[in-house]
């Protein structure tokens, strides 16, 4: 199973749009599409050389190209010497087997009271924000045909499960959103594989949040120190194409993340498109051994709008098929897991714009706010808070 798992075969690259990231002037950035089309590169950014303390030049235009990456794409691909294929395998190995668990099971590890922030959310539930939201309704329809994103007529096919991963507060207004976890029976693994997974990809974040602030000239632990005490949230998808895996089914519809920064480790399926800034939709392969992250809104309101929530979808694509045959062919499971990590701001610390970002001209659209009664408020409008 591992050997397929690990297999590059199993997203083949000629599918695959990769987004190249160069070094380039202030001139040359604007236009992203004019220059790369559709076929792109994406530059894989290595911690290893930055955990490993290399000198400042170096640093500091390694942040450099954090910072723009993800004020241009909302999108970073970075390789983490501490994150191994193996480490994501055992945690993809795992999931399939839960996810393959019959319903009457999974229901069990159901919370709804607790807003599914801890344990099952099963299919069907999560709303698309597309579906509700009339503004971003509006402004699909002005988007360029090619880079429209799939509208889904109903409630999210995918199950989640939601872990939490670090430390909770012992005080905090927000009492609900820190809730005990719930571990599935039979699953004696679980406990290990989730935390140490969960904490492997927080590292990475970690280590992405000081080098983006470093980039934005703001103090390097401008956001790490407020992410400590996060409701950081380890939140796998199951989604089971052999039920749902036609061309364009949508598993997660068009949105944006609620987090500070989301953390993908990679997918033995294919089917996330991200659009960048300049409206241009590109689907994403994460390279074998590293990690895509995503800005999510809490990012967007401490940069007070200069870097946006990264908007993406999960839909059955050609290069899904592709997947699902070689699978098929390997008596693979065709449970598509991702493995998504949320970082958090801490649910009690304020969301403002930080900084020179403060001054930003859409600054007031960002006003103070606790972390915690955003993502209450937010969770509503997506129909995960009743
Ligand atoms: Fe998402």
């Amino acid at each position: 199973m591992d050997s397929w798992a690990s297999s590059p075969s199993a997203e083949p690259d000629i599918f695959c749009p990769f987004l190249k990231i160069p070094c380039c002037s202030e001139q040359q950035k604007g236009d992203w599409g004019r220059r790369f089309g559709a076929m792109m590169e994406w530059e894989v950014v290595d911690l290893t050389s930055y955990l490993e303390g290399c000198g400042d030049d170096q640093i500091n235009a390694m942040c450099a190209t954090v910072s723009r990456t993800l004020r241009e794409t909302g999108a970073l691909v970075v390789k983490d010497p501490r994150c191994s294929v193996d480490d994501s395998d055992r945690f993809l190995d795992m999931m399939e087997r839960y996810f393959q668990m019959s319903e009457e099971f999974k229901i069990q590890q159901e919370r709804r009271h607790l807003h599914y922030q801890v344990g099952v959310t099963p299919a069907g539930v999560e709303l698309p924000r597309i579906m509700m939201d009339k503004d971003m309704q509006e402004k699909i329809k002005n988007m360029p045909e090619e880079f429209r994103p799939t509208i889904p007529t109903q409630a999210d096919p995918k199950w989640r499960y939601m872990w939490r991963i670090g430390q909770r507060p012992q005080i905090t207004k927000f009492k609900e959103i820190n809730a005990e976890p719930v571990i599935p029976e039979g699953f004696p693994e679980w406990k290990q594989i989730m935390d140490s997974w969960g904490e492997k990809m927080l590292s990475a974040v970690k280590v992405v949040a000081e080098m983006a602030a470093i980039g934005f000239g703001l103090p390097k632990d401008a956001f790490t120190s407020r992410m400590e005490m996060g409701s950081h949230l380890l939140g796998p998808t199951g989604s089971d194409l052999k039920c749902h895996g036609k061309k364009g089914t949508v598993f997660a519809g068009y949105h944006y993340d609620i987090s500070f920064l989301t953390i993908h480790g990679r997918s033995r399926f294919p089917g996330l498109s991200i659009w960048l800034r300049n409206g241009q939709k590109v689907e994403v392969k994460v390279p074998l051994g590293c990690l895509l992250i995503q800005t999510g809104k809490e990012f967007e309101w401490l940069t007070g709008g200069e870097c946006s929530a990264g908007m993406h979808e999960v839909v059955v694509s050609d290069r899904t098929l592709t997947a699902i045959k070689l699978a098929n062919e390997q008596n693979h499971s065709l449970w598509r897991v991702s493995s998504t990590l949320f970082s958090h701001i801490a649910s009690d610390a304020i969301l403002k714009p930080l900084g020179h970002f403060a001054d930003s001209s859409l600054a007031n659209n960002y006003p103070p706010m606790a972390a915690g009664e955003f993502i209450e408020k937010e969770l509503s409008e997506i129909n995960l808070k009743g």
